[in-house]
């Protein structure tokens, strides 16, 4: 029999008050030995996270403390610095686990280092797997080695934590260290940041006409690279007539994309043209010109008037003269008439590229179905002949 150990963080709410003020998640266990002159007394003790319980009745803020077994406990407690570390505490009466080796029924206190640097609105997310190792002033009878490992730990302290905060500071061993690359490419090259996403919205009084949201970025001669900032400013016109409406996004120094939307006779929304205008100093001193590129007359990503369009797969929505302007997770609504003009729920067209993508899966399944039946087809025919054969003989 197949057994699959599905290992899920446990999450451990402390409320003081109404208020949820330590959020922490984790999966992982904690490991204690015990020896006496250098010889284990019992087994190793090992008990995995999810099966300690919140510790009842706690009063502060800064720390989080969990219990298993009436026994052992483990405290997270924030130092309270700016910015602040979390301190891993464990606390036992040894003669609470090793009864026939120990006389000590005081409770003995370790520590472990402290981890994290992060501030009072972040929460702090380790996936990497985290070891601490404690240790303790108090002499005991005993040896202890004691350890914890955790995994996809995320903490935070605050008030009213109804969930993390979206302000995450991660550990160090979750970003891989990067090597760098020989460069290849002949000539100056600007390395492209991380694309950033815009969310840019055109509105007339009450009304959000259109939103637009996604990641863009411009490539000039493959060798110079812009992302479309998240600070790009927003401007446009909601009823430049009745069927077109137009959003400009600025940026840099004279850049601006503009794009052009109309609603068709059949009440499809689509965009019509795409403008981009580019100064390329910006990239690189050395070449000064302020130039415009457009697609235009084409119905692109077109969209039903009463829904979105949505498009995360990379696409490129310009190309001209060695220009090409490319977006992912693309977003947008036309035409729209509310306030909100959301970009979730209701009537959405998706790119076929998406399509594609998402019926990978569908394809890889089907294949093996196929593959299945040829076997079976193959073990048939086999089986047919051997038994045809043997009937010959028989003869
Ligand atoms: C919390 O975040 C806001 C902005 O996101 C920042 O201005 C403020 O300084 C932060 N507070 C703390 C305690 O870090
Ligand atoms: C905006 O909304 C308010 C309250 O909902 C309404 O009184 C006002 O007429 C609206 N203005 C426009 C231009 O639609
Ligand atoms: C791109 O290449 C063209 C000609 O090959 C050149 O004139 C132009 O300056 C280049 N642009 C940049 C930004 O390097
Ligand atoms: C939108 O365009 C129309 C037609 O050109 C113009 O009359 C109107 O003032 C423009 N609205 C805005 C907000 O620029
Ligand atoms: C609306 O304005 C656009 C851009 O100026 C123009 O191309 C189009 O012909 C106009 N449509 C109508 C119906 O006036
Ligand atoms: C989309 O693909 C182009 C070309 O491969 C790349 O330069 C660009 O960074 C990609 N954009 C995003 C947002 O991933």
């Amino acid at each position: 029999m197949l057994v699959f150990a599905v290992a899920a963080a446990k999450d451990f709410d402390l409320k003081v008050g109404n208020s949820t003020c330590v959020k922490l998640s984790l999966e992982g266990q904690a490991e204690l030995t015990a020896s006496e002159s250098g010889k284990p007394v019992g087994d190793k003790i090992t008990v995995d996270f999810n099966k300690f319980e919140l510790v009842e009745n706690q009063t502060e803020c800064n720390v989080i403390k969990l219990i298993y077994g009436g026994v052992v406990q483990v405290w997270f407690q924030s130092d309270g610095k700016k910015p602040q570390a979390v301190t891993p505490i464990a606390a036992f009466a040894p003669d609470a686990l090793f009864p026939n080796a120990t006389t000590e029924n005081n409770t003995v206190v370790f520590t472990a280092k402290s981890f994290g640097s992060f501030s009072g609105n972040q929460s702090f997310v380790c996936k990497s797997q985290l070891e601490h190792d404690f240790t303790t002033e108090t002499k005991t009878e005993l040896t202890f080695d004691l350890k914890a490992f955790t995994e996809k730990l995320q903490i935070e302290f605050g008030s009213y934590l109804e969930k993390f905060s979206d302000d995450v500071e991660e550990c160090a061993q979750d970003t891989p260290s990067t090597t760098p690359k020989a460069s290849t490419t002949v000539g100056p090259t600007t390395p492209m940041p991380p694309a950033e996403s815009v969310n840019a919205s055109v509105s007339n009084g009450n009304i959000t006409c259109i939103r637009l949201v996604g990641e863009m970025s411009v490539a000039i001669n493959s060798t110079h690279f812009l992302n479309v900032p998240s600070s790009a400013v927003a401007s446009g016109n909601c009823s430049l007539n009745a069927t077109t409406q137009v959003l400009e996004l600025t940026f840099e120094k004279d850049w601006m994309l503009r794009f052009t939307f109309v609603k068709n006779t059949d009440s499809d929304v689509a965009i019509t043209q795409i403008d981009l205008t580019y100064d390329t100093s910006v990239l690189d001193s050395a070449v000064e010109a302020t130039e415009t590129v457009s697609v235009k007359g084409q119905s692109l990503l077109k969209s039903s008037a009463d829904g979105y369009y949505m498009c995360n797969a990379n696409t490129t929505l310009l190309g001209v003269n060695k220009v090409t302007l490319t977006a992912s997770n693309l977003k947008y609504r036309a035409f729209n008439d509310d306030k909100e003009a959301k970009l979730s729920g209701g009537t959405v067209t998706e790119c076929p590229a998406d399509e594609e993508t998402s019926s990978v899966v569908p394809i890889a399944v089907g294949a093996a179905l196929a593959g299945l039946v040829v076997i079976v087809l193959i073990a048939y025919l086999i089986g047919r002949r051997r038994s045809r054969a043997t009937g010959y003989e028989s003869v």
